[in-house]
């Protein structure tokens, strides 16, 4: 099993963003941190950044036709992209929606997830851990 982690827009840039929210790791250190914990496990991970909504999609597209279990944090497009909502939708394994923050607990904008309603279960604000146990999640979906 190979998973994919996929990450959306703004995320390459985590040592610029808000401390507050988004922890100390830059995000070669969360990539490693991922992969690192992934290794332990023996499990394979692909993890892909994009700001762009079409680049993301033709990646959940090829998920989609490959069966392969999906990780995604889709950043701010989790808020209003029914593009993305639609391409997760089509997956055809186990997707799990993954925050560093708890988007609950800020602005008003942040509380409406239009991905939720397609993907297995939802995991956020434990920072880089989000993404850890959402491998261990997955780990127990795909069996
Ligand atoms: C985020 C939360 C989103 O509201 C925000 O737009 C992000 C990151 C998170 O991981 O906490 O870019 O998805």
């Amino acid at each position: 099993m190979k998973i994919l982690i996929l990450n959306g827009p703004n995320l390459s840039r985590l040592d610029l963003r808000e401390q507050s929210y988004y922890g100390d790791l830059d995000y070669p250190q969360l990539k490693s941190a991922i992969e690192n914990r992934a290794a332990e496990l023996k499990i394979e991970v692909d993890i892909k950044q994009s700001d762009s909504e079409s680049e993301l999609i033709s990646w959940l597209h090829e998920a989609a036709d490959k069966k392969q279990p999906v990780i995604i944090n889709p950043a701010a497009f989790t808020h209003y992209s029914y593009a993305i909502r639609d391409a997760v939708a089509m997956l055809t394994a186990p997707v799990i929606e993954v925050h560093l923050s708890n988007p609950l607990s800020r602005e008003e904008f942040r509380h409406t997830s239009v991905v939720s309603g397609v993907v297995n279960g939802t995991i956020a604000g434990f920072g880089a851990e989000s993404y850890l146990l959402a491998i261990l999640a997955m780990q127990k979906l795909v069996g």
